[in-house]
């Protein structure tokens, strides 16, 4: 693993411990490289209304855009499984949003490193065009 993906690994690990996941007790931290090289991190955050909860990935990029970003070139997402695990359905096609071709590394805690893009993912995107 070189330098910048480990540094994104233990961002991501860190946000990880904030999440809020207090029923499935499976936290996930994500973080998120925008296209001018800034970083942005977030945390699965449940709700008692289970259906309310929100994402590590869905967390990190309300968070870049908000911040004014709008395109992306890399996520690196952790969870405590030894495996890598990549992003639910409703992340992907947050995701293709803003990036429709985003690399996605999923790194188990065991080390593996699983790299997918959002294209593999998700093909057949539904996206509106303007
Ligand atoms: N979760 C994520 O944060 N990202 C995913 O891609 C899948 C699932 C969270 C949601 C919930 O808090 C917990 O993992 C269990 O589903």
């Amino acid at each position: 693993m070189d330098a910048e993906l480990q540094a994104l690994v233990d961002a991501a690990r860190a946000v990880r411990e904030r999440a809020h996941a207090p029923y499935s007790k499976f936290r996930v931290g994500a973080a998120l490289v925008t296209a001018s090289g800034e970083v942005f991190t977030g945390a699965n955050v449940e709700n008692a209304s289970l259906g309310l909860t929100l994402c590590a990935e869905r967390t990190a990029m309300s968070a870049a855009v908000s911040a004014g970003h709008r395109a992306f070139t890399r996520i690196v997402i952790v969870t405590q499984r030894d495996e890598a695990i990549q992003p639910c359905g409703a992340c992907r096609q947050f995701l293709a949003e803003f990036a429709s071709d985003l690399e996605i590394v999923a790194v188990g805690e065991s080390g593996v490193v699983d790299t997918r893009t959002l294209q593999q993912l998700l093909p057949g995107q539904f996206a509106l065009e303007d």
